[in-house]
């Protein structure tokens, strides 16, 4: 059996420090599936893609090679070989991948490779549906919650150490906006699956974080090797 410890919640609660640092100290892949998206919704823009046009998007998927590189301790994403690690991560990324992870056909299609890697590897994977339509069997099933505020302060820190000027009050009504359309959205809204063990970052550092999502792991391994 692969093990796999499923992690969603909103944008800016933790989820990819927390899943790459548990990924890296169980020795499991990690595996952004938001990065997927981000990286689809870059080579739209950049191709001039209407991201509405669901069939347009779809295509340019399945022509499309997304690669996970390991390199030293950082994981580098690549789409048809371009390193676009740091370009995924721009504001206007921010702006528009919701528009884009909406639609079901993108979406089949990532889940699928998504799919592929877990039968291959025992990971961590993170992002809105990995616990309730990716891997629905998951060993483990995480929840990260954080309030608005908390979460509008880290990401406005992230935006500092790059150099991109911000408010606390533009980063909040971006995050709101966000949180709106991943969890009304139709297709795989961001839910909290109800086998999902709920950690609340919002008074916790990283490495508590990491701890706590570990604590949870190996508790539900042991109980799943005793009842074997
Ligand atoms: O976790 P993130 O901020 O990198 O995710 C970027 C966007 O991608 C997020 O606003 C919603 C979407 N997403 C999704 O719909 N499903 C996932 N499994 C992961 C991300």
């Amino acid at each position: 059996m692969r093990r796999i410890i499923a992690i969603d919640g909103p944008a800016g609660s933790g989820k990819s420090t927390t899943a790459r640092l548990v990924a890296e100290r169980l020795r499991f892949l990690y595996l952004d599936t938001g990065a997927m998206y981000r990286a689809i919704t870059l080579k739209a823009l950049e191709e001039g893609i209407d991201l509405k046009n669901e069939e347009e998007l779809e295509e340019l998927a399945l022509d499309s090679k997304i690669e996970f590189r390991k390199q030293n301790s950082n994981t580098q994403v690549f789409i048809d070989g371009e390193d676009v690690t740091s370009k995924i991560r721009d504001p206007l990324i921010d702006r528009n991948v919701s528009l884009a992870s909406k639609h079901r056909k993108l979406r089949e299609v990532l889940v699928g490779w998504q799919r592929q890697m877990g039968e291959k590897n025992d990971l961590v994977a993170e992002g809105r549906d990995t616990t309730t339509v990716v891997f629905p069997d998951a060993l483990v099933k995480v929840y990260l919650d954080c309030d608005l505020k908390e979460r509008a302060k880290r990401r406005l820190l992230e935006f500092k150490q790059k150099g991109i000027p911000s408010t606390l009050k533009e980063q909040s009504r971006e995050l709101s906006t966000r949180d709106k359309f991943d969890s009304g959205r139709k297709v795989s809204p961001l839910l909290q699956d109800r086998d999902a063990v709920v950690v609340d970052t919002t008074d916790l550092t990283i490495e508590q974080q990491v701890q706590k999502v570990i604590e949870v792991y190996q508790k539900i391994l042991k109980a799943y090797e005793k009842a074997l």
